[in-house]
């Protein structure tokens, strides 16, 4: 444990970032990074973050290999089956690509184009599963791009056996009077038309066995302060899994959400200066510590194959012992 320590603290100093000396011990099963260098992205101008360029930490994360993912033992849950996940080119949705790769999926993966180097850092790890990968660069707030993306995909393969609607921005702003409209904007349509609009182009191309999958998050059942905006459009994805899956479930279409709490992705430098985000890592999950996105993984394949074929219209929470009502 030590020399995780050691090893974040020569990574910090080597790009000028601070550590966190309190940062939790590990508890789980999972191992993971006891010190994180704070970073932050948004500090930078950016308004997405890039898993290459976090806190130039990728040491921690490479203490468990390919981020983790060599620790989990797949079982053909997913052979021939075809996804979309949307922001597959890190954090998470990098997590739940690969693992999908891992279970004998092919996956398409939308991000921007700027992340395009984390989208090829995840084809790598799909193609090195011996699965296809189809990468598309498309911002998903683009309705006409959204319905390329679907035709794109049933040119190659015919079908969408699995959406995962993963794509999210989302901006720290502790007041109401600071969130511009710019930012309401984006986030509204990020979040909640991209949702839409992919899931709409998708759904005349799935069919009984197929599954619908949202990341939601925590914050729509805690309400945080400074995440108004993003805390609106994770509601309104909880909201939007619940009735879609009262209208597709005939269809055998089961639609469901997975809701993590506090992940180390570049999401959070995207959306904090350095100041917040050392709040943020001083106060983790119930379980001690923040957690890996490889931790979420396992839940996309649980909803995506048929270990959740009695499972629709529910969310799932992957969130370190938070105990959140709904
Ligand atoms: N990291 C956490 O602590 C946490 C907690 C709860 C929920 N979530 C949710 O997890 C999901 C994945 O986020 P992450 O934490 O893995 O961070 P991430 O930065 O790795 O993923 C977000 C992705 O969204 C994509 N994206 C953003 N705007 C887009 C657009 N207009 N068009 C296409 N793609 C766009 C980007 O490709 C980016 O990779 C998000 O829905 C987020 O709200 C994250």
């Amino acid at each position: 444990m030590e020399s995780i320590k050691q090893t974040a603290q020569q990574v910090a100093e080597a790009i000028g970032a601070e550590t966190n000396p309190n940062a939790p011990s590990n508890s789980g099963e999972m191992p993971g990074p006891s010190a994180y260098p704070i970073h932050s992205q948004r500090d930078e101008g950016k308004t997405v973050g890039i898993q290459a360029e976090m806190g130039k930490d990728p040491i921690t994360l490479k203490q468990e290999g390919d981020n983790g993912y060599e620790l989990y033992k797949a079982a053909n849950k997913l052979t021939g089956k075809k996804a979309i996940v949307t922001g597959g080119d890190s954090g998470i949705g990098r997590a739940a690509a690969v693992m999908f790769a891992m279970e004998g999926a092919d996956v398409a993966i939308v991000y921007l184009p700027e992340e395009e180097t984390d989208a090829k850092d995840t084809e790598r790890l799909i193609l090195k599963n011996g699965r296809e990968c189809i990468l598309i660069p498309q911002d998903i707030r683009d309705e006409q791009g959204c319905n390329r993306i679907i035709e794109t995909v049933v040119q190659r393969w015919g079908r969408v056996d699995i959406l995962v609607n993963n794509a999210s921005v989302m901006y720290d702003t502790p007041s109401i009077t600071d969130i511009t409209t710019e930012q309401f904007d984006r986030t509204m349509k990020t979040n909640i038309y991209g949702t839409f609009f992919l899931t709409r182009a998708a759904v005349p191309h799935m069919s009984k066995g197929s599954s619908i999958i949202v990341t939601a998050s925590q914050v729509a059942y805690a309400g945080p302060p400074s995440l108004l905006d993003y805390s609106m459009t994770k509601g309104a994805q909880v909201s939007m899994v619940r009735s879609l899956s009262n209208q597709l479930l005939s269809k055998g279409i089961r639609v469901n959400a997975v809701a993590p709490g506090p992940v180390w992705t570049p999401l959070q430098e995207a959306a904090m200066d350095k100041d917040t985000l050392k709040q943020w890592h001083q106060s983790p999950a119930p379980i001690g510590r923040i957690g890996m996105p490889s931790e979420l993984g396992p839940a996309y394949v649980f909803l995506a194959s048929s270990d959740g074929s009695f499972i629709s219209g529910q969310t799932i929470h992957v969130n370190g012992g938070a105990i959140v009502n709904g």
